[in-house]
């Protein structure tokens, strides 16, 4: 029979690719052996042999000291509390633990193209400006040549 079990599942929102610890845990007398580690290795194994996920998370009660600590081993850090998370259990709320894997490139990408694109809209302005001023110059110059023809004409 097993002493431990984890169970995951791939999480596409939020503009990224995680996975998603839904449970993991080791029968009560083989704890501190182990073998939750064994899991979490097992779980960062997998997530590099993929190497397309950004980071990894879970869920897990306020309360819950010993799995805080124990995840923290690994680099999880602590990104959200969420108030009534749980239905069923006390105390109902929930740590959101997350161990990145590599830096949020969607929004990061997200963020310099709006800097392009900002730089665009800047360029393309000055550009517009800078055309009308020629325009402005260009129409300028024939009504001073037709005043200069008119002059020539009345005379
Ligand atoms: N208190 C403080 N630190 C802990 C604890 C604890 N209760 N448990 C583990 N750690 C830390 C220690 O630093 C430990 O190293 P050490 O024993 O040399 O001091 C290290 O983590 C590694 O411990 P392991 O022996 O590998 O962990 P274990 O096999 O005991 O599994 C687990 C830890 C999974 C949290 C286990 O206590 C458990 O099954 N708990 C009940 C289920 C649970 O709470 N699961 C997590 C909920 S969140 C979720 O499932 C998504």
């Amino acid at each position: 029979y097993s002493l431990g079990a984890v169970c995951c599942r791939i999480d596409t929102s939020e503009n990224s690719r995680r996975l998603y610890i839904m449970t993991l845990g080791c029968l009560y007398p083989y704890r501190r052996l182990g073998i939750g580690s064994k899991m979490v290795e097992h779980v960062l194994k997998y997530v590099h042999a993929d190497g397309n996920f950004d980071s990894i998370f879970l869920h897990v009660q306020v309360n819950n000291e010993g799995a805080i600590d124990f995840y923290k081993k690994f680099g999880f850090e602590i990104v959200e509390t969420k108030e009534h998370y749980y239905k069923r259990i006390e105390p109902a709320d929930a740590h959101v633990l997350q161990k990145t894997l590599r830096p949020k490139l969607m929004n990061g990408d997200a963020k310099l193209s709006e800097e392009k694109k900002d730089k665009r809209r800047r360029v393309s302005s000055d550009r517009h400006n800078i055309s009308r001023q020629r325009k402005d110059l260009y129409e300028e110059r024939p009504r001073k040549c037709q005043f200069f023809n008119q002059k020539k004409i009345r005379k």
